[in-house]
């Protein structure tokens, strides 16, 4: 079978089982099970699969078909240009994350030039890792007067597992981030932190009954939000923030597309100031900044 033949057969395959991106999966998964680039597959139609690259190719399709997430069948997911290795004990890292991560890496280049202590990022939810590796990536050439001290927690052994391990590939040195089993801040003394940066579980229950079937292949703990709006774990993430952050330290923590009213009230109810909401570049309120009031400034104490 040519590669142009294979390739065709899937796209019709995928299509078939209501994948919405069935030509772009095929491709993907063609260049998974051949170790091409997508470049090639598609220079090279009229190349021949050998039998191993069919059989791989078959075995992988099978997997879609079912709906299992591309990511997960091959192992990999690229999020701000790095490749985070993924499987069923993470979340996949979603486009819409990448929003919260340039807006950390602002501020902290702000508050880093503004002053001469250490600043202290806290990653609440880390899974994959994707947050705090990729900060910490970004800021390992940038010349900054004050360091920045990442520490990524998540309530799930399995899930820390992943992100050491990609901490391990994508960072020099790894121990840039410090891993801890906690459940949200709980592993941290209080004023401690600068920002926190987030994306915790927020789909509604009851829309997570209705998602698209991929979704069931993630782990529930990652996406169910609790409460009947979602919004329940965001609502404990803002008041164990408030306890662990600096007087002027910030939150940012993504939400849902039509959970912004509500988190800005839920913010200010938990005591923060200045709450606002953070757009993508169609409009979509995706991430909730809000700050401790009092100024900062004062000496770092170490979580
Ligand atoms: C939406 S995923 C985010 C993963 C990763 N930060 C990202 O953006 O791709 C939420 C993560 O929060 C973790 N989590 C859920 N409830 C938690 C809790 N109470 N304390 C700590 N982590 C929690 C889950 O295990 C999961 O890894």
């Amino acid at each position: 079978m040519t590669v142009r033949e294979a390739l065709a057969a899937a796209e019709r395959r995928l299509g078939a089982a209501g994948c919405e991106t069935a030509w772009l999966d095929a491709r993907v998964l063609l260049s998974h099970a051949t170790g091409w680039s997508e470049t090639r597959i598609v220079a090279e139609g009229r190349d021949s699969l050998s039998p191993e690259a069919e059989a791989a190719f078959e075995e992988a399709l099978g997997r879609r078909e079912r709906r299992e997430p591309v990511a997960y069948v091959t192992g990999r997911k690229e999020f701000r240009s790095l490749d985070f290795a993924v499987d069923a004990r993470v979340l996949v890292p979603r486009p819409e994350t990448e929003l919260l991560v340039e807006s950390a890496l602002e501020l902290l280049r702000k508050r880093a030039a503004e002053r001469d202590r250490d600043l202290v990022v806290v990653d609440v939810g880390t899974g994959s890792g994707a947050i705090a590796v990729s900060i910490a990536h970004a800021l390992a050439e940038a010349k900054l007067r004050a360091s920045v001290r990442l520490v990524a927690l998540d309530r799930s052994g399995e899930a820390l597992t992943v992100a050491v391990e990609n901490a391990r590939r994508l960072l020099a040195p790894p121990r840039s981030v410090r891993f801890l089993r906690s459940d949200l801040t709980s592993a941290l003394r209080g004023a401690s932190v600068d920002l926190v940066a987030a994306n915790p579980p927020y789909v509604a229950p009851a829309e997570l009954a209705t998602a698209p079937p991929e979704l069931a292949y993630e782990p529930r703990l990652a996406l169910d939000g609790r409460g009947v709006d979602g919004l329940a774990v965001v609502e404990h993430l803002l008041a164990d923030s408030r306890r662990v952050l600096r007087p002027g330290g910030r939150i940012l923590c993504e939400i849902g597309s039509t959970q912004g009213e509500t988190a800005l009230r839920r913010a200010e109810s938990s005591g923060f100031e200045s709450a606002k909401l953070l757009r993508d570049l169609s409009g979509v309120a995706r991430v909730l900044v809000a700050e401790v009031p009092g100024a900062s400034g004062e000496e770092v104490r170490r979580p």
